[in-house]
């Protein structure tokens, strides 16, 4: 029997990165091993269906740990990183920046540093199909205007401290590519949704919001234009991409659906009241325009013909539909959020970038 695909994937415990390992464990000849250092956003009840597997394998570490990284690399033996551990969310990184520059810049840097000195021990032949992937975004490229699209070849504006630490990150990676051979790879995909969405990101935020009968904040005046992936859409494309993704390549990910934040919201509370109806009103009614975020991007598009032309993947999933399944999903499984939003995050307002949060140490 061949041996099995051992992948490394870091951030196995968050929204996406538990996607990928719920997509991964399952198929015959892969093994996974989630690297995760468990901060606030992870959850391990996400990884349930598949935890108990023999495929899957659990280390609880950061992967600014060089130490520890290395015996990881070492133990587990990786034909291949795919590399989701950061911190994701740009009000946060608003309110307190440096966890964002430690995890998602040093981060990347130190995890780059022990993948290159691993690979450089591996015979040659496993040397050559080694694979490093970096996940990343497209609020690497700032905002756009009405018009426009972001390509593999857009250059870089970052405007968040999120954006900006995961611009350093793609150049990293993209750097131990070009000077040292490491065998990279990148992909940059549009805000994803989903099932086991942590709750403080706009889609489960405002489902919550709408189950508690809470005022829904929309930022300003909700006018901003985000792309949607549906998170499994994302996963099939992402081992598309880790398995046949040309080295030194980076690849758009997206959905094919962009909305208004406003639009968004309203699609949430229709389906809010069909599937779970108010007894005083609409959901609607409790949407309340507050203060906008500090550097709002406007608009972000994805253009993804890139990786359709060359892995054939496209979007499987309309947003209607992948918005549907969502919001049924909080439905049926208050057993995961419920300890979130008792425990770690109740829904308050974040990223209004408030003076001490930002003051020197
Ligand atoms: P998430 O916040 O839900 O999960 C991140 C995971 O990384 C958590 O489990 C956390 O514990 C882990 N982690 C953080 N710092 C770590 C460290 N130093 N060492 C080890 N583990 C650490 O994030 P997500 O939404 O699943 O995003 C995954 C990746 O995809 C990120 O790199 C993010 O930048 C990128 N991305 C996300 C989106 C999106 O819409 N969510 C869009 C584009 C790109
Ligand atoms: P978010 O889910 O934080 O993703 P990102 O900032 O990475 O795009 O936010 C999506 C959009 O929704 C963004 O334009 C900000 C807006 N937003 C609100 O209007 N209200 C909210 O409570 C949140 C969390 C976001």
């Amino acid at each position: 029997m061949a041996e099995a695909k051992r992948i490394l994937v870091t951030g196995g415990a968050g929204f996406i990165g538990s996607a990928v390992v719920r997509h991964l464990v399952p198929q015959a000849g892969i093994e996974v091993l989630n690297l995760d250092k468990l901060t606030y956003a992870a959850n391990l009840d996400s990884l349930r269906g598949v935890s108990g597997m023999a495929a899957y394998r659990f280390a609880e570490a950061d992967i600014a740990d060089s130490a520890r990284v290395a015996r990881i690399f070492t133990d587990f033996h990786p034909h291949a990183v795919m590399h989701l551990a950061a911190e994701s969310h740009v009000d946060r990184s608003i309110d307190g920046p440096e966890d964002f520059i430690q995890s998602n810049v040093v981060g990347t840097y130190r995890l780059a540093q022990e993948a290159l000195r691993y690979w450089r021990q591996l015979p040659h032949a496993e040397a050559e199909a080694f694979r490093f992937h970096h996940i990343s975004t497209d609020e690497v490229f700032g905002e756009l205007g009405a018009t426009g699209i972001f390509t593999e070849d857009s250059p870089y504006r970052p405007n968040s401290p999120y954006a900006a630490s995961k611009a350093s990150a793609d150049h990293i990676v993209r750097a131990w590519g070009r000077t040292y051979g490491l065998p990279v790879v990148l992909s940059n995909c549009s805000n994803n949704y989903g099932p086991y969405h942590f709750p403080e990101k706009l889609i489960p935020l405002v489902i919550l919001k709408g189950l508690a009968g809470e005022t829904i904040p929309v930022y300003g005046k909700g006018e901003q234009i985000r792309d949607w992936l549906f998170v499994e859409d994302h996963a099939r494309a992402l081992q598309l991409i880790v398995e046949r993704g040309e080295v030194g390549e980076s690849y758009n990910v997206g959905g094919g659906s962009e909305r208004t934040n406003l639009q968004v919201v309203q699609g949430i509370c229709d389906l809010l009241d069909r599937l779970r109806p108010r007894h005083d009103g609409s959901h609607r009614d409790l949407i309340g325009f507050v203060p906008d975020r500090p550097g709002h991007d406007f608009r972000y598009a994805i253009d993804y013909t890139h990786l359709e032309n060359t892995l054939g993947w496209r979007p499987l999933e309309s947003f209607e539909s992948g918005l549907e399944k969502t919001v049924q999903w909080y439905l049926d499984n208050d057993w995961w959020w419920r300890p979130i939003v008792e425990r770690h995050y109740a829904g308050q307002r974040l990223g209004l970038s408030k003076p001490e949060a930002t003051a020197p140490n």
